[in-house]
């Protein structure tokens, strides 16, 4: 079984993990969180600064924990799409630097492939085809996974993603960065059902509408007008627990629903929830409730690996490397890259 040391640098967690095949022996991030939520989200040059500074501390302390040396890896694996270019490249440029130092395989990961392979970290998964709810700061995606590498994408959201909504909505509610976390917790003991907020739809050209794709931003209007007409009406202090728990049941509503349809229309049998946004409480509940209801098997990754993190990337690392994946050295980054282009990182002549 290989051992993987990975590096993540993709947005505003740096993070390293040595990971052998699905066991992680040792994982570290170093959130820049609080720097960022000064200014009510990421700066990228920020975030690369602080990438260049916590990495190789991260890297000698998950060699300290794991009790490993990196000669003793057999290869090494950064994310290296999509994300912020400059913040990307601190993670690559570390890791083809200790790949060719230490003569081992470097391979470029996909962020998003990280993020599907996440819940191999916990309970074992259900062999076959299954369908994953992936959402993110950037992404809410559906996706049907076939194997390693062998996705294909079956529903989108059309402006926002979801951890994107969390955030704008909560800048507007005065509650901070990132706005995920601080939703779900200013929601408690909040009504959910006080304000009526609209289910995005996204209306096909030809009529009707696409039954999986998603849309928050006319969420995210709708929360803004109430919270003027709210202020309008004298409301104040606002009814910040029933605005942020309507919000969130909003969210967490059309997700369950389109995920689950999705499901079943597919004849598929299991439902993966990975990504940021899988750490929400609500999210996890009413999913898992509703999968039980429509006799669809669930599976979520670990809390502690739905946000960004190394262990992922060097367990989506493993897979590759088990069917001879290598990456070429000079292999770049790429702000986009969709989920199913990701066998291209392993090409040559790479792709960037
Ligand atoms: O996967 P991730 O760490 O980074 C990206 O790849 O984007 O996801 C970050 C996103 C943020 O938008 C954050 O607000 C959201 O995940 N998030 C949550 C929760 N924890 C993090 N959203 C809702 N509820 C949470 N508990
Ligand atoms: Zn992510």
């Amino acid at each position: 079984m290989p051992t993987v040391l990975a590096l993540e640098t993709s947005c505003d967690e740096s993070a390293a993990a040595i990971v052998r095949d699905r066991q992680v022996l040792a994982s570290a991030v170093a959130s820049q969180v609080e720097e960022h939520a000064r200014w009510g989200g990421v700066v990228p040059e920020i975030a690369s600064r602080r990438h260049v500074e916590a990495l190789p501390q991260l890297i000698a302390q998950v060699c300290r924990e794991s009790g490993l040396s990196l000669a003793e890896v057999d290869a090494v694996a950064a994310t290296v799409a999509p994300g912020l270019v400059g913040a990307l490249l601190v993670a690559s440029i570390t890791g083809r630097t200790l790949a060719r130092l230490h003569a081992k395989p470097f391979l470029g990961i996909h962020h998003l492939e990280g993020h599907l392979a996440s819940v191999h970290l916990g309970e074992a998964m259900p062999p076959g085809s299954h369908l994953v709810l992936l959402v993110s700061g950037g992404h809410t995606e559906l996706v049907r996974v076939e194997g390693p590498g062998d996705v294909r994408r079956l529903g989108r959201s059309h402006d926002d993603a979801a951890g994107e909504a969390f955030d704008k909505v909560a800048r507007l509610l005065g509650l901070g960065y990132p706005g995920g976390p601080a939703i779900q917790e200013a929601a408690r003991g909040g009504d959910p059902q006080r304000f009526r907020l609209p289910r995005g739809r996204v209306s096909r050209p030809e009529g009707g509408f696409h039954p999986y794709d998603f849309s928050f931003s006319g969420l995210k209007t709708a929360m803004l007008r109430l919270v003027r007409s709210l202020e309008a009406e004298g409301s104040t202090p606002l009814p910040v627990a029933d605005l942020a728990a309507s919000f969130e049941q909003a969210v967490v509503e059309v997700l369950v629903e389109r995920s689950c349809r999705c499901a079943l229309d597919q004849g598929l049998t299991t439902l993966v929830l990975v990504g940021g946004v899988a750490a929400n409480q609500r999210l996890r509940t009413q999913l898992a409730e509703r999968c039980r209801r429509d006799g669809l098997q669930w599976r979520v990754a670990p809390l502690a690996y739905c946000t960004d993190n190394a262990a992922m990337v060097g367990v989506a690392a493993c897979e590759r490397l088990a069917t001879g994946c290598r990456s070429a050295i000079d292999l770049g980054v790429a702000a986009r890259l969709p989920l199913a282009q990701a066998d291209s990182l392993y090409s040559t002549p790479p792709p960037f």
